[in-house]
């Protein structure tokens, strides 16, 4: 069908620059009719579009990640390179694709094994950095012990507000606890962590953790700390982490890596 257009003259451009924001560009303003749609699809599926549309992406990840304070080393650890983990990176998987639905349902992951060097770590981060290059999602990452002395820093130093980083914890998107029960548990590190738990289980916060104890054992040394009511922040990791509390099964790899290195020399 010709179109009759009066505005553009059937060109399909109104002869005026425009700013385009979801690609940051300036461009020809387009007519709103027939000719002037097609030019505008045209135009957004050109090489120049399409190069800056993948710059400002990563450039978002980029700041994403820079967020999440998650340390450089990890940054590069990726599931494809987990070996021998194909059970775990199935599931591990199945959670990433699912992730819209599980954000949902405030469902995050629970990453434990007896012994360390297992890649509970790499996964955590693994994880992490899959989130936000696929879904932009803004996480924070660091250790359990990290985030208290991140916390009780505020305390001390009155130029940062407690609460304000206290918040930070509790309303993260997505919350990556490392090493959870590393260090001596305290009544206050119990208090803290059970309120950052409570807020997130109930506005349905996915929160992930890797630590050496099973949930089980988790409640058993919080029992022999003598916290008050040990079974709080368990029962909060089972609802959380549901369908993923997952043991991480295998060799120490560090080990393993520094068998390799000595036999080379
Ligand atoms: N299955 C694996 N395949 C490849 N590298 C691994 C694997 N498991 C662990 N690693 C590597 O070994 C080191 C120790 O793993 P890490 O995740 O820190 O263990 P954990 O957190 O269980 O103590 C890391 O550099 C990690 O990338
Ligand atoms: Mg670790
Ligand atoms: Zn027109």
């Amino acid at each position: 069908m010709p179109s009759n257009c009066q505005k553009c003259d059937n060109t399909g451009f109104l002869g005026k620059k425009v700013y385009y924001s979801f690609c940051d560009l300036i461009g020809e303003e387009y007519c709103l009719c027939n000719l002037g749609d097609k030019a505008f699809r045209r135009w957004c599926q050109s090489a120049e579009v399409q190069q800056s549309i993948r710059l400002i992406r990563k450039k978002e990840v980029e700041k994403a990640l820079a967020f999440s304070e998650i340390p450089s080393y990890w940054k590069e650890k990726t599931l494809a390179s987990l070996e021998g983990q194909e059970n775990l990176i199935l599931t591990v998987n199945r959670y990433l694709d699912g992730f819209p639905k599980f954000r949902e349902q405030g469902i995050g992951m629970y990453l434990w094994s007896a012994g360390s060097g297992r890649g509970k770590t790499h996964v955590l981060s693994a994880v992490c950095n899959e989130l936000i290059q696929r879904y932009l999602v803004p996480c924070i990452f660091m250790t359990e012990e990290q985030m208290y002395f991140r916390i009780r820093e505020a305390y001390q130093n009155h130029a940062i507000s407690e609460k304000k980083q206290y918040r930070k914890f509790m309303e993260a998107k997505c919350l990556f606890l490392d090493d959870l029960g590393a260090t001596k548990i305290t009544p206050w590190k119990n208090e803290v962590l059970t309120g950052i738990l409570d807020y997130r289980l109930n506005r349905r916060l996915p929160t992930f953790f890797t630590s050496n104890f099973s949930p089980e054992g988790y409640e058993q040394n919080l029992q022999s700390s003598f916290v008050a009511r040990p079974g709080r922040i368990t029962s909060r990791i089972y609802e959380m982490c549901r369908g993923f509390i997952l043991e991480v099964k295998g060799e120490d790899f560090r080990k393993k890596i520094a068998f390799k290195l000595q036999n080379k020399i």
